[in-house]
C-alpha cells in the first residue's frame, strides 16, 4: 500500500507543536508495518540542510500562478522515510516560522501557501506530478491541507482515496470568497455542500466535507466535536459522518526512541523505573541550577511545557501560582505564544524568584529536561484533541495533573484508585479545579512509597506508535474497499 502523508510540519525538520511529532513518527511506524509511506512537506528555510541524501529536483512549473515549484527528493534524518520537499521560493523561502512572520503576525498569503501544498499533494497522489509514483491513500491533516480531498474529489478522482485527520478543530483556515478562484477551485465548490462555511471559505471544512474518511487524535475528542459545545459549528457535519461510520478517533502514539529517560542524551542522569527516585533527584538538582530555582531537593517541582494559548489553560496556572508556591512547590515553565500570558509568567517569575522559573524560548532539549526533573506535569487544557506532553510525562515518571477532556481523559488514570492511577484529573476549568488536583498530588508527594509505585505505573504505560499505526492501516484498507 502506498500512502502519502502531507503535513505543514514534521519533526525533526520543522515543529511548532504536536502535529510535527505525529507527522514525523507515524510514517516511520507505517513503514515498519510494510507500508510504502512517504512525506510531503514545504521546503521552508533550513529544512533542506537537515534532510538526508537530498537528490533529484523535479520541476512542476507554475501551478497556482505563484511562481515556479519543484519537488526535491530526500529522506527524513533519523527514520530514513522518503520525503519530498516542495520548493517554491516565492511562498516558502522567507524569514519566520511555518505560519508566522518574525513579528508573530500570520504570513498574509497563508491561504495560497497551503493551497499550493495541497494542490501538489493531490497531483503527486494521483500520479500527475511524477511518472514513477502515485498513492493509494493521501493522508492530510488540519486546515493547512484540507484542500487535498477537495482538489481530488472536484476533479472527479476516485483514486487516490483520502483520509483527513483533525488535530485541532480550533483553526478553521478561513479566507474570503475570492480565495475560491485564487486556489483554482471551481465556483460551484463555494456552497454549503463544499468549502463554504459561514460565508467564507474554510479549508478545514473542505477536508471534513470531501475526504473519504475522517479521524481525530483521541476517542473522547472524536465524541466532543460531534456536540454543539465542542463542534465549533461543524458538529452537524461531523456527527453525520460519525453516524455513517466515516469518522473515528485514533489515539496518537509516542516515539519512545526520542522520549525515554533511560536513553535521553539531553537529561542530567539517565533512569528507568527502578532508579526513578535517584535519577529524578539528580535531574531536579540540575534543572534547579539551570533555570535559577532554589536548590531544594524536597520541593515538588511542577513542569509546564506548552504553547501559550487559551486552549491550554495557562491562565489557570497563573491564577493558582501564589498558592502553589505557598504550599512549597516550584514551577518550571517553558512556553511561548500569547504575549500577555508570557508577560504574566515573566512577572510571576520575578515576584517568586527561586520558586518560579520561566523560559519563553522554543527549546526541544530543555523540554526533555523539564520532563525528567518534574514530579508533576501540568496540562490544564480547556480542550485537548490528544495532547502529547502528558504522554511524555508518564514515561518520565512526572505524574500528569490534567483536566478531564479529550485525549487527556483517555490517557491519564486518576489516583483515586491507587491500584491503577497514573495522575490527577480535574473537571472544572478553573483555578479551584486545578488546585483541588494539585493538593491531592501534594498529599501523594508526602508518601514516598505510594509516590514511587505511582511513578512506576506511569512509566510502564505503553503508548507506542505500533498500535496507532495498525489502526491507521486498518482504516486505509477499509477506505480502499470504499
Ligand atoms: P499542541 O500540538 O496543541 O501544541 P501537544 O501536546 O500535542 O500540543 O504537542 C506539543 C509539542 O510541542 C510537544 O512535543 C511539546 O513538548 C512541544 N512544545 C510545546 N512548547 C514547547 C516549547 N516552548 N519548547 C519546546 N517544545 C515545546
Ligand atoms: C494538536 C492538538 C494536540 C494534539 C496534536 C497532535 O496540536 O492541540 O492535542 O496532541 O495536535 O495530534
Amino acid at each position: 500500500m502506498r500512502v502519502l502523508v502531507v503535513a505543514s510540519e514534521a519533526y525533526p525538520l520543522v515543529k511548532t507543536g504536536g502535529l510535527a511529532d505525529v507527522a514525523g513518527a507515524l510514517p516511520a511506524a507505517l513503514c515498519r508495518l510494510g507500508v510504502d509511506a512517504r512525506i510531503l512537506l514545504p521546503a521552508y528555510p533550513g529544512v533542506l540542510a537537515k534532510v538526508a541524501d537530498p537528490g533529484v529536483a523535479h520541476g512542476l512549473g507554475d501551478i497556482l500562478g505563484v511562481g515556479p515549484s519543484r519537488l526535491i527528493e530526500a529522506r527524513m534524518p533519523d527514520s530514513g522515510v522518503p520525503v519530498w520537499l516542495l520548493d517554491c521560493p516565492t511562498l516558502f523561502d522567507r524569514p519566520g516560522g511555518p505560519y508566522q512572520r518574525p513579528d508573530g503576525s500570520e504570513h498574509p498569503d497563508n491561504g495560497l501557501r497551503f493551497a499550493l501544498l495541497s494542490r501538489v499533494a493531490a497531483l503527486l497522489g494521483s500520479g500527475e506530478a511524477l511518472a514513477n509514483w502515485s498513492a493509494d491513500i493521501v493522508h492530510a491533516s488540519d486546515w493547512q491541507t484540507g484542500l487535498v480531498p477537495a482538489y481530488l474529489k472536484l476533479a472527479g478522482r476516485q483514486v487516490p482515496r483520502t483520509v483527513f485527520t483533525i488535530h485541532n478543530l480550533h483553526f478553521a483556515g478561513l479566507f474570503g470568497p475570492d480565495f475560491v478562484a485564487s486556489a483554482g477551485l471551481p465556483p460551484h465548490a463555494f456552497s454549503i455542500d463544499g468549502v463554504e462555511f459561514n460565508g467564507l471559505v474554510s479549508t478545514l471544512k473542505a477536508g471534513l466535507f470531501y475526504a473519504d474518511r475522517l479521524t481525530t487524535v483521541s476517542p473522547t475528542y472524536a465524541w466532543e466535536v460531534t456536540t454543539p459545545e465542542g463542534g465549533r459549528g461543524l458538529d452537524g457535519l461531523l456527527s453525520g459522518r460519525a453516524r455513517a461510520g466515516e469518522f473515528s478517533g485514533i489515539l496518537n502514539g509516542v516515539d519512545y526512541a526520542l522520549w525515554d529517560p533511560a536513553k535521553d542524551p539531553d537529561i542530567a542522569a539517565a533512569y528507568g523505573p527502578d532508579t526513578v527516585a535517584e535519577g529524578k533527584a539528580r535531574c531536579k538538582a540540575a534543572l534547579q541550577r539551570e533555570m535559577g530555582l532554589d536548590e531544594r531537593p524536597d520541593a515538588p517541582v511542577l513542569g509546564l511545557v506548552s504553547r501559550f494559548s487559551d486552549q491550554k489553560g495557562i491562565d489557570l496556572v497563573a491564577g493558582a501560582a501564589a498558592r502553589l508556591i505557598e504550599a512549597g512547590a516550584q514551577l518550571a515553565v517553558l512556553g511561548s505564544g500569547d504575549w500577555a500570558l508570557e508577560q504574566q509568567f515573566l512577572q510571576l517569575s520575578r515576584r517568586y524568584a527561586g520558586s518560579i522559573a520561566m523560559q519563553t524560548a522554543y527549546d526541544e532539549a530543555l523540554s526533555h529536561r523539564i520532563q525528567a526533573a518534574s514530579d508533576f506535569f501540568l496540562v490544564p487544557s480547556r480542550f485537548e484533541p490528544c495532547g502529547l506532553t502528558q504522554l511524555y510525562a508518564l514515561r518520565y515518571g512526572a505524574l500528569p495533573i490534567v483536566r478531564r477532556t479529550g485525549g487527556l481523559a483517555d490517557t491519564v488514570r486518576d489516583m483515586s484508585d491507587e491500584g491503577t492511577g497514573t495522575g490527577f484529573l480535574f473537571d472544572s476549568p478553573s483555578v479551584e479545579g486545578l488546585l483541588s488536583a494539585f493538593y491531592r498530588a501534594l498529599a501523594l508527594y508526602a508518601r514516598p512509597d505510594a509516590l514511587h509505585y505511582a511513578r512506576q505505573r506511569a512509566m510502564a504505560q505503553d503508548f507506542g506508535w505500533h498500535r496507532a499505526a495498525e489502526a491507521y492501516v486498518d482504516l486505509y484498507e477499509q477506505t480502499l474497499r470504499g
